[in-house]
Protein backbone atom coordinates (compact mmCIF):
# COMPACT_ATOMS: atom_id res chain seq x y z
CA UNK A 1 0.00 0.00 0.00
CA UNK A 2 1.31 3.61 -1.12
CA UNK A 3 2.02 6.74 1.46
CA UNK A 4 -1.35 8.73 1.96
CA UNK A 5 -1.09 11.08 -1.23
CA UNK A 6 0.61 14.34 0.10
CA UNK A 7 -2.25 16.86 -1.40
CA UNK A 8 -4.65 14.52 -0.72
CA UNK A 9 -5.00 13.35 2.68
CA UNK A 10 -8.20 11.98 3.01
CA UNK A 11 -6.72 9.19 0.27
CA UNK A 12 -5.26 6.90 3.05
CA UNK A 13 -6.67 3.51 3.88
CA UNK A 14 -10.53 3.52 5.01
CA UNK A 15 -10.87 4.27 8.72
CA UNK A 16 -11.40 1.21 10.88
CA UNK A 17 -11.88 3.36 14.10
CA UNK A 18 -12.91 6.90 13.11
CA UNK A 19 -15.34 7.17 16.25
CA UNK A 20 -12.77 10.36 17.26
CA UNK A 21 -13.23 12.14 14.07
CA UNK A 22 -17.02 11.54 14.33
CA UNK A 23 -17.14 13.08 17.47
CA UNK A 24 -15.35 15.95 16.16
CA UNK A 25 -17.84 16.52 13.49
CA UNK A 26 -20.81 16.41 16.56
CA UNK A 27 -22.15 12.68 15.71
CA UNK A 28 -23.81 11.26 18.79
CA UNK A 29 -21.66 8.07 19.58
CA UNK A 30 -22.15 5.24 22.11
CA UNK A 31 -19.17 6.32 24.14
CA UNK A 32 -16.26 9.46 23.89
CA UNK A 33 -13.37 8.43 22.05
CA UNK A 34 -10.32 8.60 24.43
CA UNK A 35 -6.54 9.62 23.59
CA UNK A 36 -3.90 11.61 25.94
CA UNK A 37 -1.92 15.00 25.38
CA UNK A 38 1.83 13.96 25.52
CA UNK A 39 0.83 10.23 25.38
CA UNK A 40 4.16 9.23 23.56
CA UNK A 41 6.63 10.59 26.39
CA UNK A 42 9.11 9.10 29.33
CA UNK A 43 6.04 8.05 31.16
CA UNK A 44 6.51 4.97 28.69
CA UNK A 45 9.46 2.63 29.35
CA UNK A 46 9.61 2.06 25.06
CA UNK A 47 10.29 5.90 25.19
CA UNK A 48 12.52 5.89 27.48
CA UNK A 49 15.04 2.89 25.72
CA UNK A 50 14.83 5.00 22.47
CA UNK A 51 15.43 8.88 24.95
CA UNK A 52 18.62 7.23 26.17
CA UNK A 53 19.97 6.80 22.83
CA UNK A 54 18.62 10.27 21.09
CA UNK A 55 18.17 13.53 22.21
CA UNK A 56 14.54 14.82 21.77
CA UNK A 57 15.16 16.88 18.99
CA UNK A 58 17.01 13.72 17.36
CA UNK A 59 13.87 11.84 17.98
CA UNK A 60 11.38 14.83 16.42
CA UNK A 61 14.34 15.13 13.32
CA UNK A 62 14.01 11.64 12.27
CA UNK A 63 11.00 10.77 10.40
CA UNK A 64 11.42 6.85 11.84
CA UNK A 65 11.90 7.76 15.08
CA UNK A 66 9.55 9.72 15.12
CA UNK A 67 6.78 7.49 13.47
CA UNK A 68 7.76 4.96 15.83
CA UNK A 69 7.86 7.10 19.14
CA UNK A 70 3.94 8.20 17.73
CA UNK A 71 2.81 4.39 17.74
CA UNK A 72 4.03 3.21 20.78
CA UNK A 73 1.42 4.13 22.92
CA UNK A 74 -1.31 3.08 19.98
CA UNK A 75 0.83 -0.38 20.33
CA UNK A 76 0.08 -0.39 24.18
CA UNK A 77 -3.46 1.09 24.85
CA UNK A 78 -6.58 1.04 23.13
CA UNK A 79 -6.59 4.77 22.52
CA UNK A 80 -8.63 6.05 19.45
CA UNK A 81 -6.39 8.72 17.85
CA UNK A 82 -2.86 9.41 17.62
CA UNK A 83 -1.04 12.43 17.71
CA UNK A 84 2.33 13.09 15.42
CA UNK A 85 5.30 13.16 17.72
CA UNK A 86 6.83 16.76 17.50
CA UNK A 87 7.11 19.68 19.62
CA UNK A 88 5.31 23.65 19.21
CA UNK A 89 9.23 24.68 19.41
CA UNK A 90 10.50 23.28 16.64
CA UNK A 91 8.90 26.22 14.28
CA UNK A 92 10.83 28.49 16.11
CA UNK A 93 14.08 27.19 14.59
CA UNK A 94 13.95 27.56 10.66
CA UNK A 95 12.72 31.14 11.64
CA UNK A 96 16.10 31.88 12.93
CA UNK A 97 16.16 30.79 17.02
CA UNK A 98 18.08 28.48 18.02
CA UNK A 99 16.87 26.05 19.62
CA UNK A 100 18.20 23.27 22.90
CA UNK A 101 16.64 21.22 25.34
CA UNK A 102 18.49 21.45 28.66
CA UNK A 103 18.06 18.35 30.77
CA UNK A 104 16.54 19.59 34.04
CA UNK A 105 15.35 22.74 32.94
CA UNK A 106 13.77 22.38 29.64
CA UNK A 107 13.61 24.22 26.26
CA UNK A 108 16.06 27.29 26.36
CA UNK A 109 16.48 29.65 23.09
CA UNK A 110 19.99 30.97 23.05
CA UNK A 111 18.85 34.41 21.09
CA UNK A 112 15.75 34.97 22.41
CA UNK A 113 13.53 38.31 20.72
CA UNK A 114 14.63 41.42 22.28
CA UNK A 115 13.53 44.49 19.49
CA UNK A 116 12.36 45.78 16.51
CA UNK A 117 15.26 43.96 14.46
CA UNK A 118 15.53 40.62 15.55
CA UNK A 119 11.35 40.54 14.40
CA UNK A 120 12.01 41.55 11.59
CA UNK A 121 14.96 39.20 11.30
CA UNK A 122 12.84 36.53 11.75
CA UNK A 123 12.75 34.49 8.40
CA UNK A 124 9.59 33.17 6.98
CA UNK A 125 9.40 29.33 6.80
CA UNK A 126 9.43 26.68 4.31
CA UNK A 127 7.69 24.32 5.95
CA UNK A 128 8.38 20.99 3.13
CA UNK A 129 12.38 22.45 3.40
CA UNK A 130 12.47 23.11 7.10
CA UNK A 131 10.17 21.13 9.08
CA UNK A 132 10.34 18.45 6.27
CA UNK A 133 11.29 15.83 8.99
CA UNK A 134 7.85 16.09 10.53
CA UNK A 135 5.94 16.39 7.68
CA UNK A 136 7.46 12.67 6.61
CA UNK A 137 6.67 11.36 10.13
CA UNK A 138 3.09 12.21 9.57
CA UNK A 139 3.37 10.04 5.92
CA UNK A 140 5.38 7.25 7.41
CA UNK A 141 2.90 7.32 10.69
CA UNK A 142 -0.50 7.39 8.46
CA UNK A 143 1.09 4.51 6.45
CA UNK A 144 1.70 2.59 9.66
CA UNK A 145 -1.48 3.39 11.27
CA UNK A 146 -3.29 1.88 7.97
CA UNK A 147 -6.94 3.64 9.28
CA UNK A 148 -6.37 1.74 12.68
CA UNK A 149 -7.03 4.89 14.43
CA UNK A 150 -6.87 8.96 12.76
CA UNK A 151 -3.68 11.08 13.31
CA UNK A 152 -3.77 14.28 14.54
CA UNK A 153 -0.91 17.15 13.49
CA UNK A 154 -0.45 20.17 15.83
CA UNK A 155 1.66 23.18 15.94
CA UNK A 156 1.74 25.85 19.05
CA UNK A 157 -0.11 29.41 19.21
CA UNK A 158 1.47 32.35 18.13
CA UNK A 159 1.21 33.69 21.69
CA UNK A 160 2.82 30.68 23.03
CA UNK A 161 5.57 30.81 20.42
CA UNK A 162 5.60 34.28 21.41
CA UNK A 163 6.30 33.60 24.68
CA UNK A 164 9.14 30.91 24.56
CA UNK A 165 10.73 33.83 22.00
CA UNK A 166 10.81 36.53 23.96
CA UNK A 167 11.33 34.70 27.90
CA UNK A 168 13.98 32.62 26.24
CA UNK A 169 12.63 29.62 27.87
CA UNK A 170 9.69 28.65 29.98
CA UNK A 171 8.50 31.10 32.74
CA UNK A 172 6.10 30.90 35.43
CA UNK A 173 3.70 33.85 34.46
CA UNK A 174 5.88 35.10 31.10
CA UNK A 175 5.55 38.62 32.58
CA UNK A 176 8.65 40.02 30.80
CA UNK A 177 6.43 38.81 28.02
CA UNK A 178 3.27 41.08 28.69
CA UNK A 179 5.64 43.99 29.90
CA UNK A 180 6.97 43.87 26.50
CA UNK A 181 4.05 43.28 24.56
CA UNK A 182 3.05 46.48 26.42
CA UNK A 183 5.97 48.46 25.51
CA UNK A 184 6.20 47.50 22.16
CA UNK A 185 2.98 47.29 20.79
CA UNK A 186 3.96 47.98 16.95
CA UNK A 187 6.39 45.25 17.21
CA UNK A 188 4.19 42.79 18.79
CA UNK A 189 1.71 42.90 16.21
CA UNK A 190 4.48 42.55 13.71
CA UNK A 191 5.92 39.64 15.79
CA UNK A 192 2.75 37.91 15.82
CA UNK A 193 1.53 38.32 12.51
CA UNK A 194 4.80 36.45 11.45
CA UNK A 195 4.05 33.54 13.84
CA UNK A 196 0.54 33.69 12.61
CA UNK A 197 2.08 32.99 9.13
CA UNK A 198 4.64 30.17 9.90
CA UNK A 199 1.70 28.77 12.15
CA UNK A 200 -1.04 28.53 9.17
CA UNK A 201 1.58 27.06 6.46
CA UNK A 202 2.90 24.28 8.82
CA UNK A 203 -0.83 23.23 9.62
CA UNK A 204 -1.27 23.55 5.67
CA UNK A 205 1.32 20.98 5.13
CA UNK A 206 0.64 18.69 7.80
CA UNK A 207 -2.98 18.45 6.57
CA UNK A 208 -1.07 17.74 2.74
CA UNK A 209 1.23 15.23 4.64
CA UNK A 210 -1.66 13.67 6.30
CA UNK A 211 -2.82 15.08 9.45
CA UNK A 212 -6.93 13.92 9.96
CA UNK A 213 -7.40 16.60 12.41
CA UNK A 214 -5.21 19.84 14.02
CA UNK A 215 -4.87 20.97 17.74
CA UNK A 216 -3.70 24.30 18.39
CA UNK A 217 -1.69 24.34 22.17
CA UNK A 218 -2.13 28.33 23.29
CA UNK A 219 -0.78 26.86 26.51
CA UNK A 220 -0.13 30.04 27.82
CA UNK A 221 -2.49 32.40 27.16
CA UNK A 222 -3.97 31.52 30.82
CA UNK A 223 -1.49 34.66 31.41
CA UNK A 224 -3.86 37.03 29.65
CA UNK A 225 -6.51 38.98 30.91
CA UNK A 226 -9.36 37.91 28.91
CA UNK A 227 -9.72 41.92 27.79
CA UNK A 228 -5.62 41.65 26.62
CA UNK A 229 -6.22 37.98 25.27
CA UNK A 230 -9.07 39.77 22.82
CA UNK A 231 -6.59 42.24 21.63
CA UNK A 232 -3.75 41.27 21.64
CA UNK A 233 -4.02 37.43 20.69
CA UNK A 234 -7.38 36.21 19.67
CA UNK A 235 -6.91 38.11 16.48
CA UNK A 236 -4.52 36.17 15.25
CA UNK A 237 -5.41 32.79 16.57
CA UNK A 238 -8.83 33.58 14.63
CA UNK A 239 -6.98 33.94 11.44
CA UNK A 240 -5.46 30.91 11.77
CA UNK A 241 -8.63 28.96 12.10
CA UNK A 242 -10.41 30.99 9.54
CA UNK A 243 -7.42 30.27 6.79
CA UNK A 244 -7.85 26.57 8.36
CA UNK A 245 -11.41 26.73 7.66
CA UNK A 246 -11.60 27.85 4.48
CA UNK A 247 -8.45 25.98 2.64
CA UNK A 248 -9.19 22.60 4.63
CA UNK A 249 -12.99 22.38 5.62
CA UNK A 250 -13.45 19.07 6.36
CA UNK A 251 -10.48 18.63 8.85
CA UNK A 252 -11.40 19.56 12.57
CA UNK A 253 -9.56 21.89 14.21
CA UNK A 254 -9.06 21.63 18.31
CA UNK A 255 -8.29 24.64 20.50
CA UNK A 256 -6.29 24.16 23.95
CA UNK A 257 -5.34 26.48 26.17
CA UNK A 258 -4.59 25.53 29.65
CA UNK A 259 -6.31 26.65 32.49
CA UNK A 260 -8.02 29.10 29.97
CA UNK A 261 -10.97 29.25 32.16
CA UNK A 262 -11.46 33.12 32.43
CA UNK A 263 -10.83 33.21 28.63
CA UNK A 264 -13.03 30.69 27.58
CA UNK A 265 -15.92 32.82 26.50
CA UNK A 266 -13.45 34.82 23.83
CA UNK A 267 -11.58 31.02 22.63
CA UNK A 268 -15.30 29.71 22.11
CA UNK A 269 -15.77 32.66 19.63
CA UNK A 270 -13.02 30.66 17.42
CA UNK A 271 -14.25 29.38 14.34
CA UNK A 272 -13.14 25.75 16.36
CA UNK A 273 -14.73 22.40 15.92
CA UNK A 274 -13.40 21.58 19.66
CA UNK A 275 -12.83 23.38 22.88
CA UNK A 276 -10.19 21.58 25.04
CA UNK A 277 -10.72 22.38 28.58
CA UNK A 278 -7.83 22.16 31.32
CA UNK A 279 -8.62 20.12 34.37
CA UNK A 280 -9.05 23.31 36.58
CA UNK A 281 -12.17 24.11 34.47
CA UNK A 282 -15.59 22.94 36.12
CA UNK A 283 -17.02 20.85 32.87
CA UNK A 284 -20.52 21.84 33.54
CA UNK A 285 -20.63 25.22 34.22
CA UNK A 286 -18.49 25.72 31.13
CA UNK A 287 -21.23 23.56 28.88
CA UNK A 288 -24.04 25.50 30.89
CA UNK A 289 -22.09 28.97 29.83
CA UNK A 290 -20.59 28.32 26.30
CA UNK A 291 -23.47 25.55 24.89
CA UNK A 292 -24.64 22.33 24.85
CA UNK A 293 -24.16 22.54 21.04
CA UNK A 294 -20.68 21.91 21.04
CA UNK A 295 -17.44 19.27 21.11
CA UNK A 296 -15.94 19.41 23.83
CA UNK A 297 -12.13 17.65 25.05
CA UNK A 298 -11.11 16.93 28.02
CA UNK A 299 -10.36 17.13 31.15
CA UNK A 300 -9.27 14.42 33.83
CA UNK A 301 -6.82 16.26 36.14
CA UNK A 302 -3.69 14.58 35.04
CA UNK A 303 -2.40 14.30 38.78
CA UNK A 304 -5.72 11.38 39.66
CA UNK A 305 -3.45 9.45 37.53
CA UNK A 306 -0.56 8.91 40.24
CA UNK A 307 -3.05 8.53 42.84
CA UNK A 308 -4.68 5.16 42.97
CA UNK A 309 -7.05 2.73 40.66
CA UNK A 310 -9.99 4.14 42.73
CA UNK A 311 -9.33 8.08 41.96
CA UNK A 312 -8.64 7.17 38.46
CA UNK A 313 -12.28 5.25 38.20
CA UNK A 314 -14.09 8.01 40.27
CA UNK A 315 -12.49 10.94 38.23
CA UNK A 316 -13.27 9.11 34.53
CA UNK A 317 -16.63 8.28 35.67
CA UNK A 318 -17.25 12.30 37.02
CA UNK A 319 -15.86 13.28 33.92
CA UNK A 320 -18.17 11.42 31.71
CA UNK A 321 -20.98 12.49 33.87
CA UNK A 322 -19.86 15.94 33.21
CA UNK A 323 -19.91 16.13 29.87
CA UNK A 324 -22.64 13.89 28.80
CA UNK A 325 -24.85 17.10 28.62
CA UNK A 326 -22.56 18.20 25.02
CA UNK A 327 -23.31 17.52 21.95
CA UNK A 328 -20.55 15.37 22.03
CA UNK A 329 -17.35 14.71 24.10
CA UNK A 330 -13.61 13.73 23.86
CA UNK A 331 -12.16 12.04 26.84
CA UNK A 332 -8.45 13.50 27.65
CA UNK A 333 -6.30 14.47 30.46
CA UNK A 334 -6.81 18.09 31.10
CA UNK A 335 -3.59 18.52 30.31
CA UNK A 336 -0.70 16.64 29.69
CA UNK A 337 0.08 12.94 31.16
CA UNK A 338 2.63 13.40 33.69
CA UNK A 339 6.10 11.45 33.47
CA UNK A 340 5.60 9.32 36.63
CA UNK A 341 1.97 7.97 35.62
CA UNK A 342 2.29 4.34 35.98
CA UNK A 343 1.05 2.76 32.26
CA UNK A 344 -1.28 0.18 34.51
CA UNK A 345 -3.48 3.30 35.27
CA UNK A 346 -3.64 4.45 31.55
CA UNK A 347 -4.56 1.25 30.78
CA UNK A 348 -7.65 1.19 33.53
CA UNK A 349 -8.27 4.93 32.66
CA UNK A 350 -9.17 3.94 28.99
CA UNK A 351 -11.30 0.69 29.94
CA UNK A 352 -12.64 2.82 32.05
CA UNK A 353 -13.54 5.69 29.54
CA UNK A 354 -14.65 2.66 26.92
CA UNK A 355 -17.70 1.18 29.26
CA UNK A 356 -20.86 2.27 28.18
O1 LIG B 1 1.13 14.92 22.80
C1 LIG B 1 2.02 14.25 22.25
O2 LIG B 1 2.32 13.09 22.62
C2 LIG B 1 2.75 14.81 21.04
C3 LIG B 1 4.05 15.35 21.29
C4 LIG B 1 4.19 16.69 22.00
C5 LIG B 1 5.38 17.04 22.66
N1 LIG B 1 5.28 18.34 23.05
C6 LIG B 1 6.56 16.15 22.85
C7 LIG B 1 7.50 16.46 23.93
C8 LIG B 1 3.33 17.79 22.07
C9 LIG B 1 1.89 17.95 21.58
C10 LIG B 1 4.04 18.83 22.72
C11 LIG B 1 3.50 20.18 22.91
C12 LIG B 1 4.24 21.15 23.71
N2 LIG B 1 5.59 21.31 23.83
C13 LIG B 1 3.63 22.19 24.44
C14 LIG B 1 2.15 22.46 24.48
C15 LIG B 1 1.41 21.55 25.36
C16 LIG B 1 1.48 21.91 26.79
O3 LIG B 1 2.11 21.14 27.55
O4 LIG B 1 0.85 22.88 27.18
C17 LIG B 1 4.64 22.94 25.05
C18 LIG B 1 4.45 24.13 25.95
C19 LIG B 1 5.88 22.38 24.65
C20 LIG B 1 7.25 22.87 24.96
C21 LIG B 1 8.05 21.84 25.64
N3 LIG B 1 8.52 20.70 25.02
C22 LIG B 1 8.49 21.82 26.98
C23 LIG B 1 8.16 22.89 27.99
C24 LIG B 1 9.25 20.65 27.14
C25 LIG B 1 10.03 20.21 28.35
C26 LIG B 1 9.09 19.47 29.26
C27 LIG B 1 9.78 18.63 30.29
O5 LIG B 1 9.03 18.13 31.14
O6 LIG B 1 11.01 18.44 30.23
C28 LIG B 1 9.22 19.94 25.92
C29 LIG B 1 9.87 18.64 25.65
C30 LIG B 1 8.98 17.55 25.19
N4 LIG B 1 8.14 17.66 24.12
C31 LIG B 1 8.90 16.23 25.72
C32 LIG B 1 7.98 15.54 24.93
C33 LIG B 1 7.56 14.10 25.03
C34 LIG B 1 9.75 15.66 26.85
C35 LIG B 1 11.05 15.36 26.18
C36 LIG B 1 11.98 14.40 26.84
O7 LIG B 1 12.83 14.86 27.62
O8 LIG B 1 11.92 13.22 26.49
Amino acid sequence: MGLPRADCPHKGSPMTNDLFLRACSGESISRPPVWMMRQAGRYMAEYRALRAQHSILEMIKDPELAAEVTLQPIKAFPLDAAIIFADILTLLEPMGLQLEFISGKGPVFHNPIRDAADVAALKPIDPRRDLGFTLDAIQLTRERLAGQVPLIGFSGAPYTLACYAIEGGGSKDFDQVRAWMYAHPKIWTDLMDKLTEGVTDYLLAQIASGAQAVHLFDSWAVSMSQADYRRQVAPWTRRIFETLAREAPDVPRIHFSANGGHLLEAIAEMPVDVLGLDWRVDAKAAIQKLGTHRVYQGNLDPARMLASDEAVIEGAREVKQAFSGAKAHIFNLGHGIIKTTPTDRVRLLIEEVRKA
